[in-house]
């Protein structure tokens, strides 16, 4: 049984449709609204949608509605619209009312969808709420920007019911990589130029952390090697802050040892200043300024040459097309160059899948065998490349 938790905010109108996905996947929906949510959607619309009583508060006394029942029995929490306010109460711990007891009482995993006006969401407060709720493992989903209640459009709508039911599908996955080990870089390098100064790219990390996350919800133990990467780390992984593609090298070489899967995502600079000055380096005095560079090493070929029977490693090609071939003309011969297990070919258009929460890619084989292509959130995408490369591990169920 899975528990929607309705919190009240506009969006909850658009809660109906994710209970109906909810229900149509074969799931026993329970909802559990608040009062205030109940002014934007009726309890009748839950209750025909669900086939189940509808109570907001810890005292109404239908039978089977106790918070304690509810926790215990819920598979996965989900509250969506998750407002300020419940978002405020929920990090506090409070049990004010029936959805709060529920979320306090349950060790079911939880999702929120928060939505609210943008200023709202960029408040410190409620940055630090969502931080605490993600540091107890509770999974926040991205609030994306559009168009607001209002006239105006920002960041802070709710993730859209299809997107929050597949976190939900997500979660509610078997644990099909528990007693595997898998290894993770993201993020991008940067390279000291002085010691203000790096040469690096616009890699966020974004889709490293979500296969990282993703590992870990199926059961991994994950370790995470990162490489400047300002999105707190998924709940339940092991983390390895690095700089340079030096460090880079060192922490995956290490870990790579005892890893059942390599993934390769972060983004690595092929050269940096062969000498990184040790002052700040002044503009006074110089017409212009020559770094030379040296080429770093490529440190995906080092886990390949050195892949242990049974390790599978997936490399990533981000490629433009130019006059030498397509991006996924590029992408092959990366694939069959660098002979990774799996390559994940995603094509840079205008920068478009930079820090941004989709991504379009097309997964190759070592000898360049297509062998899907997704285009979808990154959570999505993070998913379809462990399904991908689940029978390769040896480890069965
Ligand atoms: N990679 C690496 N070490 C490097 C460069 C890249 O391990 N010095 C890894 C990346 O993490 C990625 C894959 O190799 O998994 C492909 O990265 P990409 O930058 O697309 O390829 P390059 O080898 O740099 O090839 P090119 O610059 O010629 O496109």
């Amino acid at each position: 049984m899975i528990v929607v938790g309705v919190a009240g905010g506009i969006a909850a109108y658009k809660t109906p449709a994710l209970i109906r996905l909810l229900t149509e996947a074969g799931h026993a929906v329970r909802v559990v609204p608040t009062e205030n949510a109940l002014r934007f959607v009726g309890a009748a619309t839950f209750e025909a949608l669900t086939g189940w009583p509808v109570r907001s508060s810890v005292f109404d006394q239908a039978a089977g509605v106790d918070h304690v029942a509810l926790a215990g029995e819920a598979r996965l929490v989900v509250v969506a619209p998750a407002t300020a306010d419940l978002l405020s109460r929920y990090a506090a711990g409070r049990a004010s009312d029936l959805l709060t007891a529920t979320l306090l009482a349950t060790r079911a995993p939880v999702v929120v969808a928060p939505a609210m006006h943008t200023a709202m969401l960029e408040h410190p407060a409620t940055v630090a709420n969502l931080a605490a709720l993600r540091a107890r493992g509770v999974t926040v989903l991205d609030s994306p920007a559009g168009r607001l209640t209002g006239s105006d459009s920002g960041r802070g709508r709710m993730a859209e019911p299809t997107d929050i039911f597949s976190a939900v599908q997500g979660l509610l996955r078997p644990a099909d990589f528990a007693g595997l080990r898998v290894l993770v870089s993201a993020g991008g390098t940067r390279e000291p130029v002085d010691p203000v100064r790096f040469l690096g790219n616009r890699s966020s990390g974004k889709q490293g952390l979500a296969i990282a996350a993703a590992a870990a919800r199926r059961g991994a133990e994950v370790t995470l090697v990162a490489a400047n990467v300002s999105a707190p780390p998924p709940f339940g992984v092991e983390v390895a802050q690095v700089e340079t593609a030096l460090e880079l090298q060192a922490a995956m070489t290490e870990r790579a040892a005892d890893a059942d899967l390599v993934v390769m995502a972060a983004a690595v600079a092929d050269f940096r200043p062969a000498e990184a000055s040790t002052s700040k380096i002044k503009r006074h005095g110089k017409d212009g300024l020559s770094l030379e560079l040296v080429p770093n090493p490529d440190i995906l070929a080092g886990l390949v040459e050195r892949r242990r029977p049974g390790q599978v490693i997936v490399g990533f090609a981000a490629e433009t097309g130019d006059q030498f071939g397509s991006a996924l003309e590029h992408g092959l011969a990366k694939a069959r160059r660098k002979q990774a297990d799996l390559t994940v070919v995603n094509v840079v258009a205008g920068g478009a899948v930079f820090g941004g929460d989709t991504n379009d890619v097309v997964l190759l084989s070592r000898d360049g065998e297509r062998l899907g292509e997704i285009a979808a959130s990154k959570g999505d995408v993070a998913e379809a490349i462990l399904d991908t490369v689940r029978p390769w591990l040896a480890k069965s169920l």
